[in-house]
């Protein structure tokens, strides 16, 4: 078991690793509970994770009320909040009470913006089921959803209360959300800890096979690097805390290509733009391309892509350049990128010619041409 905790003063919060923790965690949220019932928020893929976490409330002597969302994205909207949030009302939430989101990024992001207006902020608990969720999401308070103008650009800044990662709940995630996952996880290594990288190559796959003893070191790794960085810089204000984005904006990118569908899953767009920001910095001569290559061989080693192909990317530079611009990273007309001068060495670069990144892209497409997946 591993407690991180994440420091934000009045703010500050732990969370929990732990296999097999969904079904002790009603101990933990009993003290949450002030004696009343608890909302639980998740969604119908997560229905058997579900029972074990109402289960254990009930033997803790906390009745609960789950809230079931239809999976997907499409749950991040006004529509899903506006629902969201009268069925709680409707539940007698009050600022004191603390609700619970059980699921994916989806329903942790939902559930975070929802209880921030909810009688001007209550109580709530994540309790991620996704890797992704596990080792990013679900940490460090950002929430949101979508709009007609694009991804995540509604939301608030609300810190969860407590965090419970069970890693046994990822046994029921399909292989390829574990790997979109995962590349998150490589992109700790990649940002600032060059040793996590080496460890990611060598336990990557025990990883995705479902070893125990692998995940739980990898989530908590992770885990602790974002509350690192988070308590650094908790509104993304410093720079600190962009690092995050690591591989994101040329990934955002490719997500927009693909019209953010199932094509290409969040964590598989990160991987690509984690290639493509090293293979941009080798070009440009200011990270090895022997680094470059090896972070590429990593990818494609446990099945992610590693590049524009492998993405199934076919536009060019410029119209995806063109996606950028509609990126909300946009800092006053200028594009920040992240780009490494090595593995473990990132930096947030406010300087790069967008038509130069357009070039890139372009070579990058037969370079990388024989290597679709
Ligand atoms: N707030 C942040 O800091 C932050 C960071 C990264 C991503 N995000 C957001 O997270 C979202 C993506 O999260 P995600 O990848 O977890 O997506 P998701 O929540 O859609 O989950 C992916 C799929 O897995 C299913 N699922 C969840 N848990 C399961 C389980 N244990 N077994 C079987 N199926 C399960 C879901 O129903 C869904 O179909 C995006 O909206 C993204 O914007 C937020
Ligand atoms: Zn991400």
């Amino acid at each position: 078991m591993t407690i991180v905790r994440v420091e934000l003063g009045a703010r500050s919060y732990d969370v929990r690793v732990e296999a097999g923790l969904l079904a002790r965690a009603g101990d933990l949220l009993e003290p949450l509970s002030r004696g009343r019932r608890m909302a639980i928020v998740t969604d119908a893929h997560v229905l058997p994770h579900l029972a074990t976490l109402q289960a254990s409330l009930e033997g803790a002597g906390v009745d609960s009320e789950a809230i079931v969302l239809a999976p997907g994205e499409g749950s991040k909207s006004w529509a899903t909040l506006e629902m969201l949030t009268d069925r709680l009302l409707e539940l007698g939430i009050e600022r004191g009470d603390h609700v619970i989101a059980l699921g994916g990024g989806v329903i942790g992001d939902l559930v975070g913006f929802a209880t921030s207006i909810l009688k001007r902020g209550c109580g709530f608990v994540q309790v991620p089921t996704t890797l992704l969720a596990q080792v990013d999401s679900s940490v460090g308070g950002k929430t949101a959803i979508n709009s007609r103008a694009g991804k995540n650009l509604v939301g608030a800044f609300h810190q969860p209360e407590l965090v419970l990662i069970d890693p046994q709940v990822l046994d029921t995630l399909p292989a390829r959300q574990q790997r979109a996952g995962y590349a998150e996880v490589v992109k700790y290594g990649l940002i600032d800890d060059f040793a996590f990288f080496e460890w990611c190559e060598a336990n990557g796959a025990a990883l995705l096979a479902g070893d125990s003893a692998a995940r739980e070191y990898a989530i908590a790794h992770s885990v602790a690097a974002k509350a690192r960085i988070v308590a650094e810089d908790e509104r993304e204000t410093t720079g600190k805390r962009a690092l995050l984005n690591l591989g994101h904006t040329f990934g955002h990118a490719l997500e927009a290509e693909t019209g953010f569908s199932d094509r290409l899953l969040h964590g598989e767009g990160v991987a690509a733009g984690m290639a493509l920001a090293f293979g941009f910095s080798a070009a440009r001569g200011l990270c090895p391309g022997q680094d470059a290559e090896r972070v590429a061989a990593h990818l494609r080693a446990v099945g992610l892509p590693d590049g524009l192909a492998a993405a199934g990317i076919a536009a060019s530079g410029a119209r995806l350049v063109e996606h950028m611009l509609h990126d909300k990273k946009m800092d006053a007309g200028t594009l920040p990128f992240l780009l490494a001068e090595g593995i473990g060495r990132t930096y947030l670069d406010k300087t790069v010619d967008l038509g130069e990144v357009a070039e890139f892209l372009d070579g990058s497409v037969t370079a990388t041409g024989s290597d679709i997946v």
